[in-house]
């Protein structure tokens, strides 16, 4: 090696192991680019100042401090050469302990709780029918909740125990935990009024019911409501099928049976062929071998609760219904415990929200 042959100064010496060490923990090409100008550069480099030292240094040392930069800068150009040809086949030390033949880890990625991806669905199918969404307070004024609603206070849903109430001072209006989303009509009602609307209300709605499979104090649902000058019941059922057959397939079917809320007139429960048996019955045990199962209440609205939300019912019609979330998902995706959504004793596991 030239090194035995010229021996180098104190200084060259000490510079030689310092480079040595630098490119070869250089573990990029830009760090070995950063070492070489360090060293190697023409200007200010670090080898360079060895040959300032010889032009500084008495007559009688130039001659030996000459042959030292020589050598110096010969060797460490030699360990550089050798560092990039260690970076580029992959060897060396920093290469060593890096497998890449192993597969990557992959990053964990989260995603929408089962009853968010629900709810979306219930709003872009909503959507397409040309209904936009309309949000309302889960706090609500007791008067939304129920007078305005026709809801008359011998009710049975009147019934403190039916709803929640909020603590307010006497002579305050009285405040609920809103017991649906129906609240959302008047509201939007005296938001749009005397224009047409078509609205969707997705939202938590809260009642002391007793917790079982298909009961949760607090829970989802989807409002739909539609004002205009001449909708018909034609419309209701027209939009509902179409709703139905958007959330559980083209093949979905439904029928409608008359029923009652104080808000609607004439009201209807709607219910969906059975996604889970043909339709001729067996033993299903979703729909009670019957077929059918019910996904929502709806009906005409009732004048006195368009007159309530700002319009003249002799000019204007609509149509209104409710949906319950949970309820659709859970014939959606065959879930039978509504506990295992958000309770958090039973549910919000994700080995349960992972599935979906
Ligand atoms: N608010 C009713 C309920 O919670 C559902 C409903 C909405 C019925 C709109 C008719 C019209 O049961």
């Amino acid at each position: 090696m030239s090194e035995a042959t010229v021996d180098l100064t104190e200084e060259d010496r000490r510079l030689l192991e310092e480079a040595r060490a630098a490119f070869a923990s250089a573990d990029s090409e830009e760090a070995l680019e950063a070492a070489r100008v360090k060293y190697l550069g023409r200007k200010g480099g670090l080898v360079q100042q060895s040959f300032e030292r010889v032009k500084a240094a008495p007559p009688e040392k130039r001659r030996e401090f000459g042959r030292s930069a020589n050598a110096l800068k010969r060797e460490v150009e030699k360990a550089l050469s050798e560092a990039k040809a260690m970076l580029e086949s992959g060897e060396g030390e920093v290469a060593a302990p890096f497998d890449m033949t192993l597969p990557g880890r992959r990053a964990e990625l989260g995603h929408r709780h089962v009853l968010t991806q629900t709810t979306e669905l219930l709003v872009d199918v909503a959507a397409t029918l040309g209904f936009s969404v309309f949000e309302g307070p889960e706090v609500e004024t007791e008067e939304n909740n129920f007078d305005m609603l026709n809801i008359p206070l011998e009710h049975p849903s009147y019934d403190p125990f039916d709803t929640f109430y909020i603590e307010t001072a006497p002579g305050e209006p009285k405040l609920v935990l809103r017991s649906h989303t129906s609240p959302a009509q008047i509201r939007s009602m005296k938001e749009h009024a005397p224009e047409p609307l078509r609205v969707v209300v997705p939202g938590r709605t809260y009642r002391p019911d007793k917790v079982d499979a298909t009961h949760y104090h607090t829970f989802h649902q989807l409002e739909g409501l539609a004002v205009d000058r001449d909708i018909t019941f034609l419309d209701l059922k027209y939009t509902l099928d179409l709703f139905a057959k958007g959330v559980f397939g083209e093949e979905a079917r439904t029928r409608f049976r008359p029923s009652y809320f104080p808000f609607t007139e004439p009201s209807a429960e709607v219910d969906v062929s059975c996604p889970f048996c043909e339709r001729d019955g067996g033993a299903c045990p979703v729909c009670k071998a019957t077929g059918w199962l019910e996904i929502l209440g709806s009906g005409m609205v009732h004048p006195k609760v368009l007159a309530n939300g700002g319009y003249d019912a002799e000019e204007f019609t609509g149509f209104a219904f409710g949906m319950g979330i949970e309820r659709i998902a859970m014939l959606r995706h065959g879930i039978r415990d509504i506990r295992l959504f958000i309770d958090p004793e039973r549910g919000n596991d994700l080995r349960f929200l992972e599935q979906f």
